[in-house]
């Protein structure tokens, strides 16, 4: 035995200490070199044939083996055991993160059920900008020049000739003007008006606008029949439709139609205020006047219908301030969806 065959064994050992993976690794090598039938014991054994004069640098070279050993073992394990452990104990019971993702509001999901029970029916959807020209939302729809709706304190002008249209149906002039009949669209869309804001006016509120012309005959009948069909799809099945004779410059024959109350099945309540029906929409026959000014043949048949967004989601949710929907309270928008 020669001091450097210890000083060999040594730096063998903490190189194989260091590369050690896991804890039985670690425990082999102790073994290996430092247990009761290791390495160093072996060396231990040899001192005894030492020359004396030697032995107290052999003794010591041993014991610096044996602490260094040691110390490499200790500091390995502990090395591997904190990278093996979680960086973070994740408790799985806890309850996750609650993210809001935001819910329908109550003007869009009358549009969209509105929307999908006319798409039932073979009615596409058409759109239109909300800046109009007075031709798109007067003239063509054959508007009295003078008529009032006309007026600067009922209109929004933007100016050379322009305007926030008051209604959707400047759509049915764009729809007729780019298609040739058969056209069956629907439209829901904001518009706008100068009136001043209270429970059930805004200047600013949502038209869903419907229109259907072919070059075969399409009656009253089939206006009839379609608004009643709707009237049950969004209100219930009990619903009853009255058709009241009414006025629009741009349908002939023209009618508003009420529902019956959904809330007391036609018997008077506070929602009806107390008559058993609610107006819902306007329609009517579309004037021949009207295929004119969009160069359809004047013996084409159809008819059109309106209704107001707000109106219909104030009814069927029971909604008494139309200003509710515009006031972005979530508590309130909440309620709904
Ligand atoms: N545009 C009308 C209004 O704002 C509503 C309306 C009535 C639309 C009759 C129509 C219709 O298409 O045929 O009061």
């Amino acid at each position: 035995m020669t001091l450097s065959d210890i000083a060999s064994l040594q730096s063998q050992a903490l190189a194989e200490i260091s590369a050690a993976k896991d804890a039985a690794e670690i425990e082999n090598l102790r073994i290996k070199y430092i247990g009761r039938n290791g390495s160093l014991p072996a060396l231990m054994k040899n001192l005894r044939d030492v020359p004396p004069a030697e032995k107290p640098a052999f003794g010591q070279a041993l014991n610096a083996l044996r602490n260094a050993v040691t110390e490499a073992l200790n500091s390995r394990k502990s090395s591997l055991e904190a990278s093996s452990a979680p960086a973070e104990t994740f408790d799985f019971s806890l309850p996750g993160n609650w993210h809001a993702s935001g819910s329908i509001h109550p003007v869009s999901a009358i549009i969209d059920e509105v929307t999908r029970i006319f798409a039932q029916l073979g009615f596409t959807v058409a759109d239109g900008p909300d800046i109009e020209t007075e031709f798109n939302n007067f003239d063509a729809l054959n508007t009295a020049k003078h008529h009032p709706s006309r007026d600067a304190r009922d209109t929004f002008w933007l100016g050379n000739g322009l305007l926030l249209r008051t209604q959707t149906s400047p759509v049915q002039i764009r729809t007729m003007l780019a298609h040739k009949p058969p056209v069956r669209i629907i439209n829901p869309g904001r518009c706008y008006r100068r009136d001043t804001t209270d429970a059930t006016h805004s200047a600013n509120f949502h038209q869903i606008e419907g229109l259907y012309v072919d070059t075969v005959p399409v009656s009253l009948a089939d206006l009839k029949s379609t608004l009643e069909h709707f009237a049950r799809e969004m209100m219930g099945p009990g619903v009853k439709v009255r058709f009241r004779p009414h006025f629009f410059p741009f349908t002939e024959p023209s009618v508003e139609a009420d529902f019956s109350c959904h809330v007391c099945h036609g018997k008077g309540c506070s929602v009806c205020k107390g008559s058993g029906w609610i107006e819902i929409l306007g329609a009517g026959m579309v004037d021949t006047r009207v295929y004119k000014h969009v160069g359809y043949d004047k013996d084409c048949y159809g008819y059109a219908f309106g209704m107001g967004v707000e109106r219909l989601a104030m009814i069927k949710y029971g909604i008494s301030d139309l200003r509710l929907l515009y006031a972005n309270d979530l508590r309130y928008l909440r309620e709904f969806i």
